[in-house]
């Protein structure tokens, strides 16, 4: 699987030992609040998982990809390029607290973009958003992505059906 070395970042495969620190940094209400990533998220499930996209990276056709958002050496986030299917796929993210607001999402939601374009040869990326997620969106409308229209109730998210919007951008 490949790195992609940025002046500001490093996009690098995970690693059993991203374990702990992913652990630390994804236990967050902040991102709880704006995603449908399960908090707490144990330790032992983070790993299994870690295991199950590092052998998902290996299959063809590759169902899913995931990259560590690396800073001076440090874990500073995710990125995945998941339910690949066919041309499309969906991307989701998230940034650790310290490194938040330093437009480092805006930055990796282009590189990675990039890469699903011209290296997977994808068409049509998507982002669902929940509403109320201004930076979400606004990271994705600075790389192209455009709203194009609601999903109604698409999540289900403490025990409610919730609606999200659809970003999308086509190659
Ligand atoms: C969404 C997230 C990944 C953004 O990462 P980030 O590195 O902080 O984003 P950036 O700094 O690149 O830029 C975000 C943009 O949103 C803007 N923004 C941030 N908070 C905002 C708010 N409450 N209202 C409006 N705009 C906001 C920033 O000002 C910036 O725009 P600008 O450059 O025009 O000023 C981060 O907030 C996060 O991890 N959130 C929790 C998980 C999550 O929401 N994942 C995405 C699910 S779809």
């Amino acid at each position: 699987m490949v790195e992609i070395n940025k002046e500001k970042f490093k996009l690098r495969p995970f690693r059993k030992s991203d374990a702990e620190v992913f652990h630390l940094g994804i236990n967050s209400q902040r991102i709880a609040d704006y995603t449908t990533i399960p908090i707490p998220w144990g330790l032992e499930n983070i790993s299994w998982w870690i295991g199950f996209i590092t052998d998902a990276a290996t299959q063809t056709p590759l169902p899913e990809i995931h990259f560590v958002i690396e800073i001076e050496g440090r874990f500073a986030g995710s990125i995945g390029i998941i339910n690949i299917d066919g041309h499309k796929c969906e991307i989701g993210y998230w940034v650790v607290e310290e490194y938040a607001g330093k437009g480092i999402m805006t930055e990796v939601i282009e590189v990675v973009s990039d890469y699903a374009f011209k290296k997977l040869k994808l068409k049509r990326l998507f982002a669902p958003v929940l509403p109320h997620n201004k930076a979400s969106a606004r990271a994705l409308e600075k790389n192209g992505f455009q709203m194009e229209g609601v999903l109604k109730s698409f999540y289900f998210k403490d025990g409610e059906y919730i609606d999200a919007l659809c970003y999308a951008k086509v190659w």
